[in-house]
């Protein structure tokens, strides 16, 4: 396994190995790695010749406030478990390496960062956007992996991929839970253990809202209540809950047969703002 800190010398390798006829697989990380990163390596790891994880705390995804500074890093751990699951190469840059001063370019989407997270983290996407672009040109992927954990980051870089036309293929993979539904996420270690215990009521709401649908309840404002009933029996705050249509990821006023719509939630526990979503098809 290598760990490659620069751009000109990545590519130097990726060049090589596509010249071979190599097909390579990219796994983008900021690190902390658990088994839902590791999901998606071991699907890249299966899918493709060569595979690369990045590893790098994105500063400009971060707002001002938010947990830039304390996001948890451990890179000798990452190292070990890229090791393991047989990882070719890791890609883990300094911020100089990929914001050389000054930098001015970044890249935005519209319409779909206007709900769920792209409301409360304004500037958030284009963040995100950013340095997926610029890693999609520094290791030229023939497949990128992302997992449905963060699935408005997933569909944003879907018509990203499409608009600025990365001959890229994208794969979004599930999102992986620990035993009682807790959705993995580095973030749960900011979790003091009353908090953890609580935060299980983030995936019991959500199977709330898919049992309410396969009942027969179309109307989503009546399902959100029932959710925020849930979470109001824990010291959880809500910072929104939504349902979205799956393509535009706008708000629906009325569920109907056939829809493929997303449950999705943002909760914050003490210091950590916890995401959550499932996928339902009406009927
Ligand atoms: P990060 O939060 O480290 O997540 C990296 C990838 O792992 C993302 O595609 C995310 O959706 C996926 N992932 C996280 N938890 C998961 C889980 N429980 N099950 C399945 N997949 C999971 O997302 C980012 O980093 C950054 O925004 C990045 C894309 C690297 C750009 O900086």
């Amino acid at each position: 396994m290598k760990i490659i800190s620069s751009i000109s010398r990545l590519r130097r390798e990726i060049d090589l190995l596509k010249r071979d006829g190599k097909r390579v697989g990219f796994v983008p990380t900021m690190g902390a790695l658990h088994e839902g990163h590791l999901s998606l390596i071991r699907r890249a790891r299966k899918d493709n010749d060569v595979v690369v994880v990045s590893i790098f705390v994105n500063p400009t995804q971060f707002g001002p406030g938010e947990d830039f500074s304390r996001y948890p890093r451990n890179f000798k751990r990452d190292r070990a478990l890229c090791r393991a699951e047989g990882v070719d190469i890791i890609f883990y840059p300094s911020t100089e390496e990929m914001y050389p001063q000054p930098y001015r370019t970044f890249v935005e989407i519209r319409e779909l960062d206007r709900h769920l997270c792209g409301r409360s983290r304004p500037g958030h996407f284009k963040g995100v956007c950013s340095v997926v672009a610029k890693l999609f040109n520094i290791v030229s992927p023939d497949i990128a992996y992302f997992g449905q954990k963060d699935i408005q980051q997933a569909i944003i870089i879907k018509q990203m991929i499409k608009d600025l036309n990365f001959p890229i293929k994208m794969k979004i993979m599930p999102i992986i839970r620990e035993k009682d539904g807790l959705a993995m996420s580095s973030r749960n270690a900011y979790l003091s253990e009353k908090e953890r215990r609580e935060a299980t009521v983030l995936y019991r709401s959500l199977c709330l809202a898919r049992d309410m649908i396969r009942k027969g309840e179309r109307r989503p404002g009546r399902i959100i209540k029932e959710m925020q009933g849930l979470i109001a029996g824990t010291s959880g705050r809500v910072d929104y809950i939504e349902i979205v249509d799956i393509e535009s990821l706008a708000p629906i006023k009325r569920l109907k047969e056939q829809d493929k719509i997303v449950v999705a939630l943002a909760v914050w526990f003490g210091k950590a703002r916890l995401i959550d979503n499932i996928i339902v098809t009406v009927r």
